[in-house]
């Protein structure tokens, strides 16, 4: 039986997975063995931290540098969610290289991304304008509970009570457990501030050596303006099967939290992010 934590999450692992997908702990445990090949990628995020954004990036990285294989499908096609229940799904017989999307904690990764050092990008975005995308998300996904208030889900994030457990466990093991990892972290602000110095830099990541009107054409692609009016890029497909009533491109700013977060909340939010990342070196943006 579910450890259940509400009627739309169960907790395994010390993370919360969806009861609505079909994925369960057997599946979980049995992506630790999932067969891997040298050359893939995989992109992970916490929730609402820019997987979607990055998914655009990777793909067109990737259709740039195989200019005889741009693909007529969405992003959610092209990039497979690795913890989505479709072992049999012929996705994952793609040609190389494949580019799996995954919210898994380091250890729950299948055991060969550590052991045959495959890829990883990793996308952080500061905690505060994760918590106010998460809220909107929330009201707009049918597999979670829509949130009772701002408040309550303003403590169940900082809980660790919401999808994919806590913001501040996930960072910070993917931080402890870099050394032991070929991973690229990209940190979402950055990529606001300069989106082509962090194509660049993920091109060099990646191994791709683009013509300086490749990487400009990454870019362009992966404006927000651009992917808000991109069905392959936004997941139009989603809204149109109605699992979801609202767009995943809301914002795309750093700082709403501004506009959503009392002074009270915000005081008890940085004395928590100061107890919960005491030993972890990073410095959030909080605002642009
Ligand atoms: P907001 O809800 O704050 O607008 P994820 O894809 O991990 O679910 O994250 C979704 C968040 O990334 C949303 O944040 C969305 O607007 C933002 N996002 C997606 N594409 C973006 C882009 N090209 N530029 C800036 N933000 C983007």
């Amino acid at each position: 039986s579910l450890d259940l934590v509400s009627p739309y999450l169960f907790r395994y692992k010390r993370r919360n997975f969806l009861v609505k997908d079909e994925m369960r702990p057997k599946d979980l445990d049995a992506l630790q063995h999932f067969e891997l090949r040298p050359t893939d990628i995989f992109l992970v995020t916490y929730p609402k931290s820019g997987t979607t954004w990055l998914q655009q990036v990777l793909v067109q990285i990737m259709e740039a540098a195989h200019p005889d294989w741009a693909e007529d499908v969405t992003n959610r096609t092209r990039v497979p969610w690795l913890e989505e229940r479709n072992a049999d799904n012929p996705l994952r017989e793609r040609s190389d290289p494949r580019i799996f999307g995954s919210h898994l904690p380091p250890d729950m990764l299948p055991q060969g991304v550590k052991a045959q050092r495959l890829k990883i990008v990793y996308v952080w975005r500061n905690p505060k304008d994760v918590l106010v995308s998460f809220y909107h998300f929330a009201h707009s996904w049918v597999l979670l509970e829509t949130p009772k208030s701002f408040e309550d889900f303003f403590q169940q994030f900082l809980d660790g009570d919401v999808y994919m457990g806590s913001w501040f466990d996930h960072v910070r093991e993917y931080q402890e457990t870099r050394d032991q990892l070929d991973i690229h972290f990209v940190q979402y602000e950055r990529m606001l501030k300069d989106l082509r110095g962090e194509v660049v830099k993920l091109c060099a990541f990646l191994g791709k050596d683009l013509t300086e009107e490749a990487v400009d054409h990454v870019v362009e692609m992966s404006t927000f303006k651009n992917m808000k009016t991109n069905p392959k890029a936004n997941y139009k497909d989603l809204v149109e099967t109605k699992r979801y009533s609202a767009k995943t491109m809301r914002k795309g700013i750093a700082g709403d939290w501004k506009n959503v977060f009392t002074v009270a909340q915000d005081e008890h939010f940085d004395k928590e992010f100061k107890k919960k990342m005491s030993n972890v070196p990073l410095s959030c943006t909080w605002e642009i």
